[in-house]
């Protein structure tokens, strides 16, 4: 479903007058996720983690190598084509404070990003409507809650308000960039069974960002380790668990809390 292919990506920092050197943010990582898995990647802060998400959502440009799609290159397609792609890839961000808008309504959230790609899915204000109900039920909250605006929920909740955005448009491929780290531990628990859930019940294929092995290890078939921007280790969850070969995933499966998730 996607496959990542030779990606580097390099920041050119500081400004006008004063050069500084670039920053490579990601060196050479080529990868494979396969439809209906969940696929992890993990590392420490500045990893480089989010810069690949960002890639394949095509808001950073890779500096080199390739992303593919359902066996399309990402780079090479025309604007109708990317718009009809970028609606079945979606993403939930690890802050649900931040990443929904104050000034809109859950209703106009959660519509909002039919109304951006409405070219590819058609649908009208009403149909528009009914879908975010539809999907609001999904994730646990009724269609009263469509007034409301994102102030008035808890955290748990906003982050499912997120996870209804993101779902909205029906993606193929759901980006999740630590969606449960900024919860309590108990809300976190529950949101990650929601997703559980919902990957099982709409064949979703999930690219789950964590620094959290327990996270990992609860939700995906599969991991791959980014240190300093390069993948240093990937396979099957159980195997990287029990058998780490590389010595940043022994250093960080060291400093694994408790497993915290229920069943
Ligand atoms: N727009 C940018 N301009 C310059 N440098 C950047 C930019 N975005 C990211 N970087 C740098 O790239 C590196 C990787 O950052 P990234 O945000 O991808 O890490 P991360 O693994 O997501 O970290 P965290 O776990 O803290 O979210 C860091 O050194 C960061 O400072
Ligand atoms: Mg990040």
């Amino acid at each position: 479903m996607l496959e990542i292919e030779g990606l580097t990506k390099t920041f050119m920092r500081g400004g006008l007058l004063r050069k500084s050197a670039p920053v490579t943010a990601l060196r050479d990582v080529s990868l494979t996720v396969a439809k209906g898995e969940s696929f992890g990647l993990v590392g420490e802060s500045g990893s480089g983690k989010s810069t690949l998400a960002r890639c394949i959502l095509r808001l950073d440009q890779p500096t080199s190598g390739r992303i593919l799609f359902e066996g399309q290159d990402m780079a090479r397609l025309s604007p109708a084509a990317m718009r009809r792609l970028r609606a079945r890839i979606q993403v939930v961000w690890q802050d649900p404070y931040a990443s929904l808008n104050p000034r809109m309504s859950v209703h106009d959230i959660v519509t909002e990003p039919l109304v951006v790609h409405r070219a590819a899915i058609g649908l009208d204000s009403r149909g528009r409507t009914e879908r975010a109900a539809r999907i609001l039920a999904q994730v646990g909250l009724g269609p009263q809650h469509l007034h409301r605006y994102p102030h008035e929920f808890s955290g748990g909740q906003r982050q499912r308000i997120g996870i209804a955005r993101a779902l909205v448009t029906e993606p193929a491929l759901l980006l999740l960039d630590e969606p449960t780290s900024a919860l309590d531990v108990s809300v976190q628990a529950q949101v990650l069974n929601l997703l559980v859930d919902l990957q099982a019940r709409l064949g979703l294929t999930y690219f789950f960002i964590s620094h959290d092995l327990s996270v990992i290890r609860y939700i995906c078939d599969r991991v791959a380790l980014l240190h300093r921007g390069e993948l240093v280790e990937q396979g099957p969850t159980d195997t990287i668990f029990d058998a780490p070969r590389h010595e940043v995933t022994r250093t960080l499966l060291a400093a694994m809390p408790e497993v915290v998730v229920p069943d």
